[in-house]
């Protein structure tokens, strides 16, 4: 995909300094314990870092359902219909069928968890999701021992989203993959919004896959289907381009990318346009979820 490549300009970002209030209110609201509008009870997980602003997490996607422009989404993403919303549910799991989201989505479950984020085209946020263990979801569908990984897909619709309309070579619906145990995860979150706000849709209302220690095309958005597979599943960026894609893609600084390093990143929003930082392994979740891949070989991660 000769669009998908680092360091893109970001002209259209409004400045910080228009969300400082709004950021630094969230960063000591954070440490409090206590969120705007909200009591939920936010969790850091990034280390004390200041969040994004929800200007900056709205403004800067990648949706390709509404084209290849960091701003299409915001652009046009208002078109899709959100609600009502269905999930189907198959393959190797007892309760197969299809879900409307209010019985999969328990309110009294949804947390507030403050994630580093990391693009692999090398930038990266850090936002303050509202979610719900993804493992708490997939255990009210029965998965069976068989089931070794869970397959996602994203909604296909393109009377809705623009980009499915216009060709290009990504095969619709975009899918997504993750092992049983990387889906069962803690820190594997099923998104529900941002800065206790439903999800806004350019971020993939109104439910979308948050895995930390990935590269952001493993967190789909705006899911419609759950498969419980045997195999492992097919993958939109690994299908695009095997060579520079992995079904794994944990993020990892000691591996570039064949087109571009991987071990420093651009945080959106830092004001300096070429300032970067060191890529953490793991993004910096290694003391969590590195025991997930003991015994494989590092280098292969991609
Ligand atoms: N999910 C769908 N359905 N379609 C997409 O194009 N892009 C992925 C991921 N999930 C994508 C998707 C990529 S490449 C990234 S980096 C993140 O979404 C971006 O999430 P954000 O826009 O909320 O920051």
């Amino acid at each position: 995909m000769t669009r998908f490549r680092p360091d893109l300009r970001y002209s259209d970002i409004t400045p910080k300094e228009v969300f400082l209030n709004r950021r630094s209110f969230l960063a000591s609201a954070a440490a409090a314990g206590i969120m705007a509008g909200s009591q939920v009870t936010a969790r850091d997980f990034a280390g004390g870092e200041t969040p994004n602003s929800l200007e900056e997490i709205t403004s800067y996607n990648n949706f390709y359902e509404f084209g290849f422009d960091k701003g299409d989404p915001a652009r046009y993403a208002s078109a899709l219909t959100t609600d009502p919303w269905s999930i189907q549910v198959d393959g190797l799991v007892d309760k197969p069928g299809t879900y409307d989201i209010s019985d999969l989505v328990d309110e009294a479950e949804i947390e507030e968890r403050i994630y580093r984020f990391r693009c692999v085209e090398a930038w990266s946020m850090v936002i303050p999701w509202n979610g719900i263990e993804l493992s708490k979801i997939l255990n009210k569908f029965g998965p069976q021992p068989g089931a070794k990984y869970v397959a996602f897909e994203t909604l296909v619709r393109p009377e809705e989203m623009r980009g499915q309309r216009r060709g290009g070579n990504i095969e619709w619906p975009y899918r997504e993959g993750l092992r049983m145990d990387e889906a069962m995860h803690p820190l594997t979150l099923m998104g529900t919004g941002i800065y206790g706000e439903p999800m806004p849709k350019q971020n993939g209302a109104p439910i979308r896959l948050v895995v930390p220690w990935k590269y952001g095309f493993k967190s789909i958005k705006s899911i419609v289907r759950i498969s419980f597979t045997e195999e492992e599943p097919p993958t939109t960026w690994n299908m695009l381009q095997p060579r520079e894609y992995g079904f794994y893609a944990n993020v990892n600084p000691e591996v570039d990318h064949p087109r571009w390093s991987q071990a420093s990143e651009r945080r959106i929003g830092d004001g300096r346009f070429n300032r970067r930082r060191d890529t953490l392994m793991l993004n910096g979740y290694a003391d969590q979820v590195a025991d997930l891949y003991a015994g494989m070989d590092l280098t292969k991660f991609y």
